[in-house]
């Protein structure tokens, strides 16, 4: 029987690896409509370089409307060196940027799980990463990337000058801690918040309100602060002391990039950016694996797809209400590096090298 009538998904492939990688998504997707009975209606749009290329800019008023209407978007990846000289606003990043926003996505979440067959692709000893399961909790509205004022200005003597504004709000502050804490209660129980509290009026602030959050309604999780420049030394040092990093959106951006390689390969990691709750129960949502969109290895064939197949599995978790899909899917992925496959960036002596779709039917032949 159809179960889940309707369930909208929009996949936006984007640039670079974006189309190789969300195009196994698709056949999975197609799986799951086939043989489970499942009846994801999707459709493909462009975004990024490739909405800029077809439509002059980098996301349309129509892409924009259909993911406001999706239950999930799944996004590949957006931007590569052909655009990087168009103006600031311009840029394909633009758009994922305005997703982010306008679809009020504050919520981040970023896992960094250092599979068992994959120990050795890490540039950190085995015993350093193995077992590794940290969940980054990253603010994804506010800070530095969207702060007020922010522009390149002429000043005296033929120089100029570069301005961005970092600030939070009290509010800003509590609710991204509450999707940490709320995480940490379901995992280990513990939140290390980061800032640069040592030279950041908004750091201080941070600090102070994060832990505030913690008093009022987490008496019971650990909660450890902690400047962000150590964060970043601790993840190399000792990661396993982590179970949930809440930072903001910039640190976020930087470590969950660091903590990407303790798993082996940024190919490995997906991502949920997630907004709140609706009257209806509802959440906007919009996945994408945490690499870019790797120009250099772009048509080749050659891309990680198990990051965003990692993506579509914390959709069906987080926005499609599919636990046991996903279950089946993280399964899949893990028989898979069982069986000794790997595509470039995590090949290890004694492993099989395979395609972006090979790797893609192998997944699905473990679905079965
Ligand atoms: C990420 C990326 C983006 C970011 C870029 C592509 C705008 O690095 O999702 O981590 O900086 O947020
Ligand atoms: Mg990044």
């Amino acid at each position: 029987m159809a179960k889940n009538k309707g369930r909208k998904i929009l996949l936006l492939p984007g640039d670079g690896i974006g189309p190789e990688v969300v195009s196994e998504v698709k056949k999975i997707l197609e799986w799951f409509n086939k043989h489970k009975s499942l009846d994801f209606s999707f459709e493909e749009e462009l975004i990024g370089g490739a909405s800029i290329d077809a439509n002059k800019i980098p996301i349309t008023d129509e892409v924009f409307y259909k993911s406001l209407e999706s239950d999930a978007v799944i996004l590949g990846a957006c931007g590569g060196p052909k655009w990087d000289n168009l103006e600031f606003s311009k840029k394909p990043e633009r758009a994922l940027l305005k997703l982010r926003k306008e679809l009020k996505l504050f919520a981040n979440l970023r896992p960094a799980i250092c599979f068992k067959q994959l120990v050795d692709s890490s540039t950190l000893k085995p015993e350093v990463v193995s077992g590794l399961d940290i969940m980054i909790v990253r603010e994804l509205t506010g800070g530095i990337y969207f702060g007020e004022p922010r522009g390149i200005e002429p000043i005296e003597n033929n120089q100029r000058k570069g301005i961005n504004t970092h600030s939070y709000t009290t509010s800003e502050i509590h609710r991204i801690a509450e999707v940490a804490f709320d995480l940490a209660k379901k995992r280990s129980n513990k939140v290390t918040s980061c800032e640069k509290s040592n030279v950041m009026e908004a750091g201080v602030l941070w600090r102070e309100e994060v832990q505030a959050i913690k008093d009022k309604l987490f008496k019971t999780v650990e909660l450890n602060h902690m400047l962000a420049d150590n964060c970043a030394m601790q993840l190399l040092r000792n990661p396993k002391q982590f179970d949930v990093i809440l930072a903001d959106n910039l640190f976020g951006d930087m470590l969950s990039d660091e903590a990407a390689m303790l798993t082996g390969s940024l190919g490995l990691l997906p991502s949920a950016s997630l907004g709140a709750k609706d009257k209806n129960g509802k959440i906007r949502s919009l996945y994408e694996p945490v690499h870019g969109s790797a120009p250099d290895i772009a048509g080749k064939n050659l891309a990680n797809p198990i990051a965003t197949i990692l993506s579509l599995s914390m959709a069906l978790r987080y926005s499609l209400d599919l636990d046991k899909e996903a279950d089946q899917l993280e399964e899949a992925v893990q028989k898979v590096l069982d069986d000794g496959l790997r595509t470039k960036d995590i090949i290890s002596k004694g492993k099989k090298e395979v395609t972006t779709t090979d790797m893609g039917d192998a997944i699905i032949s473990k679905l079965k």
